[in-house]
């Protein structure tokens, strides 16, 4: 459901491996919710969105190391946006995600998916024109 396309390409190794890994996560999540065999998602999916919330975190930071090495010059614009996304991440409420498992998940995921695609066209694939 949730992968990397070839489009998303920055043609920067590190940034695209971490890059693809986020949405391994997300898809990860996303099967999960539609695993009939295990009833009370709960744990799995708490332990889910924390995996995803620390690999952001990773990402970001690498991506932030890269940018400052290449001496990027719209790194402040890169860094609010990661800070809004982890913001966001960390935002979550574990009791909401259990009054509606299913739903609360959807709407994590399509914020995931939605932010990743447009972050990363509209301004991942600048780091690499520089
Ligand atoms: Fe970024």
């Amino acid at each position: 459901m949730y992968e990397m396309k070839n489009e998303y390409l920055t043609g920067i190794e590190m940034i695209d491996e971490e890059h693809t890994k986020l949405f391994e996560i997300a898809d990860k999540l996303y099967n999960l919710l539609n695993d009939q065999f295990i009833p009370d998602k709960y744990d799995y999916i708490l332990e889910v969105v924390g995996e995803l919330k620390d690999y952001a975190k990773k990402h970001f930071a690498d991506e932030e190391a890269y940018m400052e090495k290449i001496n990027y010059k719209r790194m402040f614009t890169q860094k609010i946006q990661h800070a809004e996304f982890v913001e966001k991440m960390s935002s979550y409420n574990p009791d909401k995600i259990d009054a509606d498992q299913k739903e609360a998940c959807m709407d994590i995921l399509e914020f995931i998916n939605n932010w990743l695609v447009e972050h990363i066209l509209e301004n991942d694939l600048k780091i690499a024109e520089k």
